[in-house]
């Protein structure tokens, strides 16, 4: 199939595309390098190196090539960026999916599988969330999220049928470790280091946090199954941090005790998103338990 990834030299993005190669797909990135990074480009790929806020480059490259489905990651990702400006990330994660949009009518996309996230929710009114939890996003990148969800659902009427993945928290090799949420990244920066990790609060709050190669198997499962549907994509089970510090420092084999700090404002305390409709629709499950992707990510880190 052809296919194109918005974002593909980021993170989740260059996960994806890597997967994708391997099955012999056309693969296209579009990506304007903010955060992703050009090593992370697979030879064999078309890459565009382009803004999705810039409408008509965006256009030429899917007039190019054509996709039948893209898989849209490209974004101001962001949390205390989108507060700081959110202009900036409205006109990226808003107008820019706007700009896909509209190509992607022109040019007879038939599907957009599009990485949201579980910032659309807000605080949680009960655990775990599912997709029926009331939307009341705090940050402007919720919101911009929350935005872009409505308006690839209504392209359906336009002919473009859609996939929304929610994703819980992501984590994997190639993760900045200067990215927000990116915590675990920044944990083993400086268990690594040898620097001491800062704890906000007790460290008893809680996530769920998901291996990025069963993140990239959700979006696979998604280009055959998932039409129309808005899917939590998370393992379904809760890790304060606490525990997680102590599973990285036991796979490093690090003895560094963490410096705790005062809680954030705003900090969410519990978080963990029901997955049974992504096990249903989409067929897949997470493979990996927390040790496993992490000592699996230590492994990739290490070699
Ligand atoms: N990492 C997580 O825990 C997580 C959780 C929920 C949702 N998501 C979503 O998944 C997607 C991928 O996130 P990631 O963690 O891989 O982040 P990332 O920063 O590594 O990837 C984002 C990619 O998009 C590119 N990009 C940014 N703005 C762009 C623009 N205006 N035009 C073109 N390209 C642009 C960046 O260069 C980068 O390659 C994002 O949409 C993010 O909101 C991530």
């Amino acid at each position: 199939m052809r296919l194109m990834v918005t974002g593909g030299a980021g993170f989740i993005g260059s996960n994806l595309v890597k997967e994708l190669v391997k099955y012999g797909h056309a693969i296209s990135v579009f990506d304007n390098l903010s955060t992703g990074k050009k090593e992370n480009l697979v030879g064999g790929v078309n890459f565009y190196l382009g803004d999705i806020r810039d409408k008509e480059y965006l256009n030429y490259s899917i007039s190019q090539e054509k996709p039948e489905i893209i898989f849209h990651l490209a974004a101001q990702i962001s949390v205390s960026q989108s507060v700081i400006d959110p202009v900036t990330d409205g006109e990226i994660n808003i107008f820019g999916t706007l700009n896909l949009l509209k190509s992607a009518v022109k040019h007879e996309v038939q599907k957009i599988v599009f990485a949201s996230s579980a910032a659309v929710y807000g605080r949680p009114q009960y655990l775990p969330i599912d997709e029926n939890h009331i939307k009341r996003p705090l940050s402007g990148y919720g919101i911009t999220k929350n935005t872009a969800e409505q308006y690839i659902s209504i392209y359906q009427n336009f002919g473009v049928d859609y996939t929304i993945l929610r994703l819980a928290n992501v984590y994997g090799a190639g993760q900045f470790a200067g990215n927000e949420g990116g915590v675990i990244a920044i944990f083993y920066d400086k268990l690594i280091n040898g620097q001491v990790p800062v704890i906000y609060g007790n460290g008893e709050q809680t996530r769920d946090f998901i291996y990025v190669k069963d993140v990239v198997s959700a979006f696979m499962a998604s280009i055959n199954r998932g039409k129309a549907e808005t899917l939590n994509i998370s393992t379904g089970c809760a890790c304060s941090v606490n525990q997680l510090f102590a599973f990285l420092k036991e796979i490093l084999g690090k003895n560094i005790e963490a410096k705790y700090e005062d809680e954030r404002p705003g900090d969410i305390r519990s978080s963990v998103l029901y997955n049974k409709q992504a096990v249903k629709v989409l067929n897949w499950k997470p493979l990996y338990s927390l040790r496993s992707g992490l000592t699996d990510t230590i492994d990739i880190l290490t070699k």
